[in-house]
């Protein structure tokens, strides 16, 4: 206690303030107080801390935590949250559920719940296929355009939706496009036939090509279910060959690909997984998209 004690008793004239007994070439460093009103805070949070370890989740334990005396966790309060919006969705979400399609489209208010609603659904449970717009790929219809291979009515849509396409649900659309190689057609005469099916919507066919032949190929084979001229036909699923809309491609080496092995695309029935109110949202969002031929 040498220097420090005998220096500390040192006080600035100028300041008023006693040092601390560290001095640097005659500069002496003054022990000026912390100010009260930061001692005041720090023993404000420190309080504050205190309470709140006790009230709320603080402490880590070996295999939890400490619970707080108030039981307040996040996931909980999310569960919470989630069940008051439930609760006050549920007279809508019922009243859609209940309602006929002409009904929802009188109602503007219920009409909006829905479009939100088949949003909100289609980008969990569609998108994936159909991509984020609905604007589809290969062999993933594009639901945008008013073009359908099923009918493009909000019945028809529930319909499809609710049942799927060739899926394992006995209400399914059914039907496939059939396979035309392995022997029940000569290749050149699919080669005729795929020429005279992009002649349909104006694309390009080598010079030279019989297209009448084609043609007859076409009535005899093709028209049954794509129709005498061609434009499809809803009830089958047989795709408008015409309008320059391809679900799986227009080049000549895709439809002959389609021709010789068949074609059949599957999607999910949707009835077991998505309740009736959801699917009949998401038919009037899909028949907003593009539609309702
Ligand atoms: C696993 C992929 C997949 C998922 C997921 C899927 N779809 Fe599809 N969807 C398809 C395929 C493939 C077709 C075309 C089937 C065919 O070739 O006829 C189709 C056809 C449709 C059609 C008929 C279009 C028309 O032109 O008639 C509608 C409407 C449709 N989907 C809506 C939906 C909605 C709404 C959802 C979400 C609830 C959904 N899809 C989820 C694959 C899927
Ligand atoms: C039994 C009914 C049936 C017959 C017969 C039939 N088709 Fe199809 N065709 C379909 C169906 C259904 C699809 C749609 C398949 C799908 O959605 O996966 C289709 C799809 C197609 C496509 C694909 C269209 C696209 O947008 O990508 C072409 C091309 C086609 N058919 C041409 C023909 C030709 C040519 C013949 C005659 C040689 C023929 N079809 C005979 C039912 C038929």
């Amino acid at each position: 206690m040498s220097i420090a004690s005998h220096e500390s008793e040192h006080v600035d004239a100028h300041t008023g303030t006693s040092t601390t007994g560290h001095e640097w070439d005659g500069i002496r460093e003054l022990n000026t107080p912390l100010p009260r009103w930061w001692l005041w805070m720090l023993y404000g949070s420190i309080v504050w801390a205190i309470g709140y370890m006790i009230v709320y989740p603080a402490v880590p334990l070996v295999s939890s935590y400490t619970k707080g005396v108030f039981g307040w966790s996040a996931r909980g309060a999310v569960t919470a949250e989630l069940a008051d919006l439930q609760s006050a969705r549920a007279p809508m979400v019922n009243a859609l559920a209940a309602a006929s399609f002409a009904d929802i489209e009188k109602d503007p208010k219920m009409l909006a719940f829905a479009r939100a609603q088949g949003k909100a659904a289609f980008g969990d449970n569609c998108a994936g296929c159909h991509g984020a717009g609905g604007g589809g790929s290969k062999a993933f219809p594009n639901l945008v355009d008013d073009d359908w291979l099923w009918g493009g009515k909000l019945e028809d849509i529930q319909q499809t939706l609710t049942h799927g396409i060739r899926s394992a649900d006995p209400q399914a659309r059914a039907g496939n496009m059939p396979v035309f190689g392995e022997g029940v057609l000569k290749p050149t005469e699919i080669s005729l036939v795929a020429d005279y099916v992009r002649s349909l919507s104006g694309l390009d066919v080598a010079k030279g090509v019989d297209l009448a032949a084609g043609g007859k190929i076409f009535a005899e084979n093709c028209a049954a279910c794509h129709g005498d001229n061609a434009k499809g036909n809803l009830e089958l699923g047989s795709p408008n060959l015409t309008d320059e809309i391809w679900l799986y491609g227009s080049d000549k080496a895709t439809i002959v690909e389609g021709i010789n092995k068949g074609r059949g695309g599957v999607m999910p029935n949707w009835g077991e997984r998505l309740d009736a109110g959801t699917i009949k949202a998401l038919a009037v969002y899909v028949r907003t998209l593009g539609g309702g031929r």
